[in-house]
């Protein structure tokens, strides 16, 4: 059976980034295609998708996504059908609000949080692991890029600096620390993949800057973060949080920062403007 990768991907359009994280395996015809995805999905003639069925039967994926039909896969979480309402946030919302109100479970980003604390790493990358995919809430697309700068006015450089980075970095292993190329995505991508040029290019700056280990220990520690079944809760990082997020006194969102507009947004999904 012949895959065209190319077609294949464009099928997923930008959601590459999206199939790496388990927040976002819950979609049914995702969950689907990716459990397919080593033999089973095919491009007939080279231009149109099917996925082939157990029984052999081929069904063009247009056809099952107008049977499910799903927002773009680099919408942010909050920003997905959901069944319950949004909790109200108070007038002065702190991050430990946002991570109660808006980020649980956060189950990904405590567990990656928790590794780095069971392993005696700094204090500042536990934190920037508990920080590194809170962005997923908003935006997908980008991540790196989008959780930086979430969070730049409040933490010290290498925090941001590493959240930043640790996205391209994901794709290039570093024995030194013991980084191997996950697994999982040559399941995902193939073998063959390649990260386009943006990727490579961030990623060769971030292995020489001197900042370099802000970003990889993020990446080290996003692969010990998908046990399924295992909990962690945000009591163990809270002194941690008061060390090194300065929380405005106004609230997030009303503090007049360049960044403000981004907190507001996540407070309030269900605003129409
Ligand atoms: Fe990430
Ligand atoms: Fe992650």
């Amino acid at each position: 059976m012949e895959v065209d990768r190319r077609v294949f991907l464009g099928t997923l359009g930008a959601g590459t980034l999206a199939l790496m994280s388990s927040e976002d395996k819950a979609e049914a015809l995702e969950h689907y295609m990716e459990g397919k995805l080593d033999t089973e999905v095919a491009a007939r003639d080279g231009t149109e998708p099917v996925l082939y069925m157990p029984d052999g039967e081929a069904i063009a994926l247009a056809e099952l996504q107008e049977e499910n039909p799903r927002p773009p896969r680099g919408v942010g979480n909050l920003f997905r059908p959901r069944a319950t309402e949004f909790a109200p946030m108070s007038d002065k919302p702190t991050l430990v609000e946002f991570f109660e109100k808006r980020f649980a479970p956060a189950n990904h980003v405590l567990q990656s949080a928790a590794h780095a604390m069971e392993t005696g790493q700094p204090e500042r990358t536990i934190f920037a692991c508990l920080m590194h995919d809170v962005v997923l809430n908003l935006v997908k697309v980008d991540h790196g890029e989008w959780g930086a700068q979430l969070i730049e006015p409040y933490v010290e450089e290498r925090i941001s600096w590493g959240i930043r980075y640790h996205a391209p970095l994901r794709f290039y292993p570093d024995e030194s620390v013991g980084y191997e190329y996950p697994e999982m995505y040559n399941r995902i991508f193939g073998e063959d993949y390649e990260p386009e040029p943006y990727i490579r290019r961030a990623a060769d700056h971030a292995k020489a800057h001197r900042y370099y280990m802000e970003a990889r220990l993020i990446t080290l520690n996003d692969t010990y973060a998908f046990e399924e079944g295992k909990v962690v809760t945000l009591d163990p990082f809270i002194d941690i949080i008061g060390r090194n997020f300065k929380q405005p006194p106004e609230g997030l969102g009303f503090d007049d920062s360049p960044v403000d507009h981004m907190w507001r947004t996540i407070a309030n999904p269900n605003r129409p403007l």
